[in-house]
């Protein structure tokens, strides 16, 4: 949709916007989306390179700064890197900041091959007389059996001896992807849920299996960067806020994000894993204090910035208050996210945001219409709006609202979380 005005901060909803076919690359297979770096780690609610990569084109040329304020695990960065344009990612989640390091650093092949050799002859050294520093903290035990957490601490503390920083966080981010695995969490829960039966992998063969698919996504981005001498274009990753980002004033061209959603993913509980182990975190309440988009904030001063908010609060107030005060604060939060984008970005530059409509307690959270209007507000204009499906194999969420389970796609009773999303494209005036 092009070039739609503001009347009196009314905006019309987005509903009647035609889905932009090529927008849902849905003949994208799962290798497509995962190629190069992208398939290190699994992440809730990602979005797919594919989707980057056309506004970057788009919107920029070699050598403009690219940035992502909610970075994740770094599809923006990597997709960024790709096509020679400079980027800073930022992300609260430093699990999130883990993986964007190992996926935006190419590691000379040979190098890091060599480094898995050793290490997979260190791991053979194992016994069940072998002493290992195993970390002391009650979630640990409540997630993991002895021995697998033995065998893990050994293989933690070995990664910890590399002394190369790159090739460290390269076996790290393995690491912590197969944490999950190797516990006793239910298998694919997106909700920490211990299921009792279940026989945990074994760390050594599940990291080596990961390590070597990492290998070739190593090797396919290291040639790809090499061959396009790319493999020097800056590429920073911060774990801080989405509202304080370390970019200077007037300098960012383009901005590519997906913003979480309100009371959506718990990404602190998802990641507890990885954070325990890191020790990144003493306890689970604070890490999730940090989320926008969570049900633990404190209810301040807020400033929506928008009609829309407003009612839909008025709306959620009639059902439920703790929801209406969530809804408010998450608009109120993200207002304040878009300030700090109009301070980076330089007069014409655009930001683009994927981002889907949710409803909660019966009200619909017009959560595209919303941004709009406050972006408009703070002295954007709308570039465009397109609306895209999510074909159902890239589906961020397709949960099981009982138990959490992911539900199978070709389940037709499950209603998908976000079957269309729109990315809004908004220019700065
Ligand atoms: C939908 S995900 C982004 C996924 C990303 N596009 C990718 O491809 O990996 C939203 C992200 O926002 C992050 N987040 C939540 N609150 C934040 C905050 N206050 N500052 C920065 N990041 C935050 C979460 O940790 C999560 O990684």
């Amino acid at each position: 949709m092009k070039n739609m005005t503001q009347k009196e901060s009314t905006i019309e909803p987005f509903e009647k916007i035609k889905i932009s076919p090529s927008w849902a690359f849905a003949d994208k297979t799962r290798k497509d989306t995962a190629y190069i770096t992208h398939g290190y780690h699994r992440y809730p609610a990602k979005f797919i390179p594919q989707v980057v990569s056309r506004l970057v084109v788009k919107y920029t040329k070699e050598g403009d700064l690219v940035v992502d304020p909610f970075g994740g695990c770094g599809t923006t960065l990597v997709e960024s890197k790709v096509m020679c344009r400079p980027s800073i990612g930022v992300d609260i989640n430093p699990v999130a900041v883990l993986m964007t390091k190992a996926k935006k650093t190419p590691i000379e092949p040979t190098k890091v091959e060599k480094q898995f050799l050793k290490l997979k002859e260190k791991l053979k050294s194992f016994s069940k007389d072998t002493k290992v520093n195993a970390p002391e903290h009650e979630r640990i035990d409540y997630w993991f059996k002895q021995e697998e957490k033995r065998k893990l601490a050994f293989l933690f503390s070995e990664i910890s001896k590399i002394k190369d920083q790159d090739m460290r966080d390269f076996f790290y981010c393995g690491f912590s992807n197969i944490l999950k695995n190797c516990s006793i969490w239910l298998q694919k829960s997106n909700k920490p849920t211990r299921d009792f039966e279940k026989k945990p992998a074994d760390p050594f063969l599940v990291f080596s299996r990961q390590v070597k698919a990492m290998l070739r996504g190593n090797a396919d981005f290291f040639n790809l960067l090499q061959e396009k001498k790319y493999l020097k274009t800056s590429c920073k990753v911060y774990c801080a806020d989405a509202r304080k980002i370390p970019a200077k004033s007037n300098s960012v061209s383009l901005i590519v994000t997906s913003p979480p959603y309100v009371t959506s993913y718990e990404y602190a509980d998802l990641h507890q894993l990885t954070a325990f182990w890191f020790e990144y975190i003493k306890g689970l309440s604070d890490f999730r204090k940090r989320f926008i988009g969570t049900s633990y904030h404190n209810k301040k001063e807020l400033i929506l910035n928008s009609k829309i908010a407003e009612n839909i609060k008025e709306s959620l107030l009639k059902k439920d208050k703790k929801t209406a005060e969530e809804v408010a604060t998450y608009f109120s939060e993200m207002n304040q996210v878009f300030e700090e984008m109009k301070r980076m970005l330089k007069k014409g530059g655009r930001t683009c945001i994927v981002i889907g409509n949710t409803s909660l307690k019966g009200v619909e959270i017009l959560n595209a219409e919303v941004f709009v209007e406050q972006l408009q507000n703070l002295g954007f204009k709308v570039d465009d709006i397109i609306k895209r499906e999510i074909p159902s194999k890239n589906l961020p969420s397709t949960r099981d609202k009982k138990n959490g389970r992911f539900a199978k796609i070709t389940d037709k009773k499950k209603v998908f979380a976000y079957p269309t999303e729109y990315i809004l494209i908004m220019e700065k005036i």
